[in-house]
């Protein structure tokens, strides 16, 4: 069965393509031309200019989706830049989606981590803690402000729990019935975000971490109770996140959601490859192609990377 290429292609089970990819974009407020990110080689901050151009470029590789971060140029307790009118995604989306119309899925990540001076995902309560429930109101905003903007879906990142009910009726509220949600589901406290902080300015206050909200990564169970929840409170499609270090949990959360479901191969997953291919010790192309199709081999429907340009190049 693996004596020649064809056949090999034939009983092949598992297949990759451009149609399977949603890009992250970073958009970042009062630069005058892209930002290099040292720790993400290849991934720039864009100006809102250069985002669009870039969106354009996608659209031509024929990758379907893009997922869009803010990086305000001023933070405050709370966060209110995120659903500022004015706030750099909402500017982003609009102008992205102006440009691009329904070639595009146009989604954006929805947290407050961007845009808090804490760097938390929510609003600290008086024990120093993220206050789960305080938050929760915050992120409906958020997703009316994007929606209003014009996205096609959005992305609550934050692991508060009830956070899919609350955006769902929020924007059901506003007539935004359309615009869907993918929900970051199980998503664990993981050291594998370390580029991505760069990516968008944030430091966690007082060398904190987001254990009180993020899962343990010993856990897997919990994974599916989250999901289901999920589920159950409106979500469109749910995520895993990371990617690679749990596809039992990508494995598993296919097997039991009734929607499709995503995975993030994150910046820590993405810079170790970058890292150890500019070394010259592994290939860099070909380890991005075998991950990336053990994802989908585990059961993701649909894949977040930073790897989506230049694998659809390699697919083409
Ligand atoms: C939260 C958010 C994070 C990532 C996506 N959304 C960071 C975090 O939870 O600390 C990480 C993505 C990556 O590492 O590529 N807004």
């Amino acid at each position: 069965m693996r004596r020649t290429a064809a056949l090999r292609r034939l009983a092949a089970e598992t297949s990759l393509s451009a149609d399977d990819l949603i890009t992250p974009i970073f958009v970042r407020e009062g630069i005058d031309s892209p930002v290099e990110i040292p720790s993400l080689p290849g991934v720039v901050q864009h100006t809102v200019g250069s985002a669009t151009e870039f969106c354009k470029q996608l659209v031509d590789l024929g990758i379907p989706g893009v997922i869009i971060f803010g990086v305000p140029e001023k933070k405050d307790e709370i966060g209110s830049a995120a659903w500022d009118p004015d706030g750099i995604a909402q500017v982003a989306i609009a102008e992205i989606k102006s440009t691009v119309g329904d070639e595009l899925v146009v989604m954006a990540d929805l947290c407050l981590d961007e845009y808090t001076s804490s760097g938390h995902c929510g609003l600290l309560g008086s024990d120093g803690d993220v206050d789960n429930d305080q938050t929760l109101g915050l992120y409906g905003k958020v997703a009316v402000a994007q929606a209003f903007a014009g996205v096609d879906f959005v992305g609550p990142s934050g692991m508060m729990d009830g956070q899919v009910g609350v955006i769902r009726s929020a924007l059901d509220e506003e007539g935004f019935i359309d615009v869907g949600i993918m929900a970051y589901s199980a998503k664990y406290a993981s050291a594998l975000y370390g580029p991505f902080r760069d990516a968008v300015d944030v430091t966690i206050a007082n060398g904190g971490d987001r254990k009180t909200y993020q899962q343990d990564f010993r856990n897997a169970k919990e994974s599916l109770s989250e999901i289901l929840a999920d589920i159950e409170q409106g979500a469109d499609i749910v995520m895993v996140k990371p990617a690679m270090t749990y596809l039992d949990i990508v494995s598993m959360a296919s097997r039991a959601a009734t929607v499709p479901v995503a995975a993030y191969h994150v910046s820590g997953e993405y810079a170790m490859i970058k890292a150890a291919s500019a070394n010259g010790w592994i290939d860099g192309d070909a380890i991005a192609l075998e991950q990336l199709t053990a994802i989908k081999r585990a059961g993701a429907s649909m894949i977040l990377t930073y790897f989506a340009p230049l694998i659809s190049e390699l697919l083409a």
